[in-house]
């Protein structure tokens, strides 16, 4: 019997699949039909596609060792991502069915396998490379770090954490953009005291008006916002959108806003986990995830939700926030309102950085009801955890791009042109 390794050591579950499947297409052996060879098999394995990961099994390293008998048995090694995928069973059957169209096969044998995490880590890392190669032209430039503030469901502070994220970082002297993503719930104009209506220009060489973000200077920093909350007259007309276009205006305002250079993009996203994060998972494959959960287990249980549709669409979990961590009051008394320990727990499951604790604050909400993000106005704990976890993102979580020696510098996508590429 023939045996060869595809490069990876084969950790065997001791599960060879339920049943060897026997290829009735195959002509009786002593007819002179050649066995296929390792090669042979190889190649038509690449036809089998993981259709979560989006690639084929081969390419990805799920195709293990390949075994020939002489009478045209064919034992293969599959490696599955965790050893209940529900995929499993399509998987199997797309092997048998791709190996039977070589005639001197007669029968299939699957031997199944599960990564370790060191394998899961890079065949992740490959499937995101897969999506990248995949996704569509944005306007957003490929030196920009892109950053999702997501959670499990509402109410929990992502548009505040991402206004006083973003505030911080411009107040470092980077450019930051803001995508409001929260369509019909967005409160981002509010938040950050940004609500002129946003205007389109033409742009040589783009077939289209592009929306001009609004700005706001922070010190030496610029912010650049655009939310819908800039394009309708009411919350009520945005109700409208609802469903409707939901994914089509985050789309739109990944390619269709002059964004021109960025050192980051905050994505504040709406609540829950569904269309938009699958949207831009294609759009932008190379979105880092934050998630930002209140300390009570049953919004941490939530949250995981989202690191799981993060993990099914290739998006990298940086770190999880958490927020309303405990109130003190005026005698300096702590009181843990909400609970504890949730945004550890979170962190520990996912096996992500816990990249701090923002208590209860008033003046959390007073800032963003008067659009001065309270990272902005200086004092207390809250401010000084937004202001800390923002310096942990610059310069451990997600640094910026450094482009000093790079080319890409001297695209010309500060002067008004267009700037349109794949991004990576
Ligand atoms: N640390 C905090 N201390 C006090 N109030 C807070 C804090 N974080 C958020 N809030 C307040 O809680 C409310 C909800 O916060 P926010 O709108 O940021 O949450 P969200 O997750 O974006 O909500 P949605 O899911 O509706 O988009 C707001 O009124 C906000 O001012
Ligand atoms: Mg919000």
């Amino acid at each position: 019997m023939t045996t060869e390794r595809l490069g990876f050591s084969f950790r065997t579950l001791g599960d060879v699949s339920e049943r060897a499947f026997s290829n009735p297409g195959a002509p009786l052996h002593g007819d002179a039909v050649a066995l296929p060879t390792v090669a042979d098999i190889t190649d038509l394995l690449r036809a089998v596609i993981d259709p979560e990961l989006g690639g084929n099994i081969v390419d990805l390293g799920m195709a293990g060792h390949v075994a020939i008998s002489p009478e045209g048995f064919v034992t293969v090694g599959v490696k599955l991502t965790i050893r209940g995928c529900p995929l499993r069973a399509q998987i199997k059957k797309d092997v048998e069915s791709r190996l039977a169209t070589h005639p001197g096969v007669t029968k299939v044998t699957i031997d199944w396998g599960e990564m370790t995490p060191a394998e899961r880590t890079e065949v992740m890392t490959k499937a995101r490379w897969a999506a990248s190669q995949n996704a569509p032209d944005t306007e957003i430039p490929a030196s920009t770090r892109v950053i999702a503030i997501a959670s499990g469901k509402g109410g929990v502070g992502k548009s505040s954490v991402t206004v006083n994220l973003a505030a911080s970082i411009a107040a470092s002297g980077y450019t930051v953009g803001v995508l409001d993503a929260d369509i019909w719930g967005f409160s981002i104009p509010r938040m950050l005291g940004v609500t002129d209506r946003l205007e389109a220009e033409r742009v040589p060489g783009v077939d289209r008006p592009l929306i001009i973000p609004n700005e706001r200077k922070i010190g030496n920093g610029l912010l650049k916002i655009v939310s819908t909350g800039m394009l309708v007259d009411d919350e009520g007309t945005a109700l409208m959108w609802r469903g409707l276009m939901l994914t089509k205006a985050v789309e739109q305002f990944l390619r269709d806003v002059r964004w021109g250079h960025m050192d980051y993009l905050l994505i504040d996203m709406p609540p829950g986990t569904g269309d938009v994060q699958m949207g831009l998972a294609r759009m932008l494959p190379r979105t880092d995830l934050i998630i930002v959960t209140t300390p009570a287990v049953s919004a941490q249980k939530v949250a995981i939700r989202a690191a799981d549709m993060a993990r099914r669409s290739f998006l990298r979990v940086a770190g999880v926030i958490e927020n309303m961590s405990s109130f003190t009051c005026d005698h300096g008394e702590s009181y843990p309102l909400f609970g504890t320990g949730g945004g550890q727990a979170l962190a520990g499951e996912i096996g992500v950085e816990l990249l701090g604790q923002i208590p209860i604050e008033a003046a959390v909400a007073y800032g963003g009801d008067h659009g001065e993000p309270v990272a902005l106005l200086g004092e207390g704990p809250a401010a000084d955890a937004f202001r800390a976890i923002a310096n942990l993102i610059v310069t451990d979580t997600v640094p910026p791009v450094q482009m000093a020696d790079c080319s890409a510098r001297v695209e010309p996508e500060s002067v008004g042109v267009s700037v349109r590429r794949r991004i990576a």
